[in-house]
């Protein structure tokens, strides 16, 4: 939080695979359940309440910045935010995730699913302002879900480890499936929309779950929304990163629906990435995240592996290859950040 100026910083040059004077890392999840501080400041308060208030948004995103030292934050937000404050009736359930009210399987419930207004995520262009200013020139990445894991979990109800109900309309009804995944492409657009405006430094699209289709699939049935939400965002010139998990047999798809950056999980490896991805964009990730749990010379021995992988990218931002878990000792992580600054210093 010590950088003043408004040159861009060592995490956008990395994703536009510019050199920089070292990796730049951040984490999924960075903020949450494994930060005592995140715990007590959530103890009385529900978390889509703790979601719609900006001081608590800049509050929470900012605890990881300052115990960690990361080159980034990331917006304290859920990818359920905005489909609630369009209308959607949905919770989130601790140590479940989004459970949806009336799950969304016909073309009636397709035909109801609200317009995202601006005005309804005011409290979030709020906090970005807030974050903005405070952060002085740490990048604020501001994120939303993809229309597939939005509709994965519409349609499921709630998390789903087979998504049978998702592929069962894909499939059996595509005109229903394209009508609700364009739906969430403009709910989707209009979110990280209002991040830009207010100040977001890059934006983060999560299609988490997408790693449960064929490449073929994923093409056909939604690459062509996630690409209206990333070209949707071209002209404004902040760095898209495009992440999945299990998604190393369709890097390239992802690449390709509109990404400068791309996340990858910890089953493949940088270097088979980036020549998978070729020379045009950038790579983020991949430690494990359950190596975290492990001696710390395993945790070293892995992060000088990932630095050295990544040297074969266009651009490498550190990251895990998905969320921190809630039981990871933040300790770890904190020298993950120093580890990685010193070993990829030039
Ligand atoms: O990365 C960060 O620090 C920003 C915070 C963030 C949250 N959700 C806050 C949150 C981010 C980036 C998300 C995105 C998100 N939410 C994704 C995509 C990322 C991924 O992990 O693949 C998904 C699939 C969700 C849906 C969701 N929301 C899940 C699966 C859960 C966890 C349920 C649980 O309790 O284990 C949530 C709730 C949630 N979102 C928490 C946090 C910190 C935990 C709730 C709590 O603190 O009580």
């Amino acid at each position: 939080m010590s950088d003043t100026s408004r040159e861009p910083s060592v995490f956008v040059r990395a994703c536009h695979g510019e050199s920089v004077p070292h990796l730049p890392v951040w984490f999924m999840r960075q903020a949450g359940r494994s930060l005592p501080e995140y715990r007590s400041i959530r103890a009385d308060i529900p978390m889509l309440e703790a979601l719609r208030r900006p001081d608590l948004i800049r509050e929470i995103t900012l605890q990881p910045v300052r115990r960690h030292g990361v080159d980034a934050a990331i917006l304290f937000s859920d990818i359920v935010v905005p489909l609630a404050a369009a209308g959607i009736d949905l919770d989130l359930k601790p140590g479940v995730g989004p459970v949806i009210a009336e799950p969304i399987r016909d073309p009636a419930a397709v035909a109801a699913v609200p317009v995202l207004e601006p005005a309804q995520v005011d409290f979030v262009a709020e906090a970005v302002g807030l974050l903005v200013e405070e952060l002085s020139g740490t990048p604020l990445i501001g994120f939303a879900g993809a229309p597939f894991t939005l509709a994965s979990y519409l349609i499921e109800g709630g998390p789903s480890r087979t998504y049978e109900r998702t592929k069962a309309l894909m499939h059996g009804a595509p005109d229903v499936w394209h009508a609700l995944c364009s739906r969430l492409a403009d709910i989707t657009l209009t979110f990280v929309r209002v991040q830009v405006a207010a100040g977001v430094s890059a934006v983060q699209l999560f299609d988490s779950w997408a790693g449960a289709l064929s490449e073929a699939d994923y093409r056909r049935y939604v690459m062509p929304h996630s690409a209206t939400v990333l070209s949707g965002l071209a002209e404004s010139g902040v760095p898209r990163i495009h992440f999945g998990v299990g998604t190393g047999h369709m890097l390239p798809a992802m690449a390709e629906a509109g990404a400068d950056v791309v996340g990858v999980d910890w089953r493949t490896p940088l270097d088979t990435a980036a020549a998978l991805l070729g020379p045009n964009f950038a790579v983020q990730g991949n430690l494990d995240p359950a190596v975290l749990f492990a001696p710390w010379p395993v945790v070293e021995a892995e992060v000088r592996r990932i630095v050295a992988e990544g040297r074969a990218a266009h651009g490498h931002v550190f990251n895990l290859g998905h969320g921190v878990l809630p039981d990871t000792d933040p300790e770890v992580l904190t020298r993950v950040v120093a580890l990685v600054h010193e070993v990829s210093a030039a």
